[in-house]
């Protein structure tokens, strides 16, 4: 059995488990995965180092056509992400990125640039790709969309231990907050807000596992696409 190439979109809320899910789907498909949040924390970390007022057009135009923003596979099989050549996917999960991530995002100018991105990558199919806009915005032809929710305390523990095994500790109520203020922002911005797809499925990731979310939506694509070999 050969699963053909379709787009598979992955949105929701902030830390429920859309990115580790997405990545391992890819895996398994044999698709290419692309994490669209990483590009907006990748023009944040830009945005903050060359202190780019977020009130300023003219100077947010002006940074954008200087950010180039790629992905690597490296030798343990993961992607990593590029800013104008060099590897930031460490700093980009920063509190300090997490932190002004979604002011950054809910711009007109940085969604349009990020957007034509996501769509260059999509172009050949057989993606997996993760956001809050992905089904709605950017491939809403996408053959397959999933709508991830679950439990904000559930999601912050989660987080929480994710940041510590990169031996970044920080407070659960910090991760509280900050997922709270994420999701606020993502929903309400006048620009793509987050949003369910009236076609996509949703999953509540709050009592199963990364295993069981990862085989749901596998079976699903190979519902959507299946060529006899
Ligand atoms: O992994 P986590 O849920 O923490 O977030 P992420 O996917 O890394 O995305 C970080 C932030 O980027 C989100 O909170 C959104 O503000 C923004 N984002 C967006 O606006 N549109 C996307 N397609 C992806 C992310």
């Amino acid at each position: 059995m050969q699963i053909s190439k379709i787009v598979i979109a992955i949105d929701g809320y902030s830390a429920c488990g859309k990115s580790t899910t997405a990545r391992e789907v890819a895996r398994i498909l044999g698709y290419r995965y692309i994490d669209s949040g990483a590009m907006y924390r990748a023009v944040t970390l830009y945005f903050l180092n060359q202190h780019i007022s977020l009130t300023n057009p003219k100077e947010i135009d002006r940074a954008l056509q200087q950010i180039n923003i790629s992905f690597k596979i490296n030798a343990r099989n993961s992607t990593e992400t590029f800013l104008n050549g060099l590897c930031v996917e460490e700093e980009i999960r920063d509190m300090r990125i997490s932190d002004q991530v979604s002011p950054v995002s809910a711009i007109k100018a940085v969604r349009e640039a990020m957007v034509a991105q996501q769509r260059k990558l999509g172009k050949e199919k057989g993606i997996v790709m993760d956001g809050r806009d992905i089904g709605t915005v950017v491939f809403p032809e996408a053959e397959l969309k999933i709508f991830m929710s679950a439990d904000t305390n559930v999601r912050a523990f989660r987080r929480q231990k994710e940041l510590m095994e990169k031996n970044i500790l920080i407070n659960l109520d910090e991760v509280i907050e900050n997922i709270r203020k994420r999701d606020q922002i993502d929903t309400t911005r006048t620009e793509s807000p987050l949003r369910k797809a009236p076609d996509a499925i949703e999953l509540d990731t709050t009592y199963i596992t990364i295993e069981e979310q990862v085989d749901e939506v596998v079976r699903l694509a190979i519902a959507r696409k299946v060529t006899p070999s």
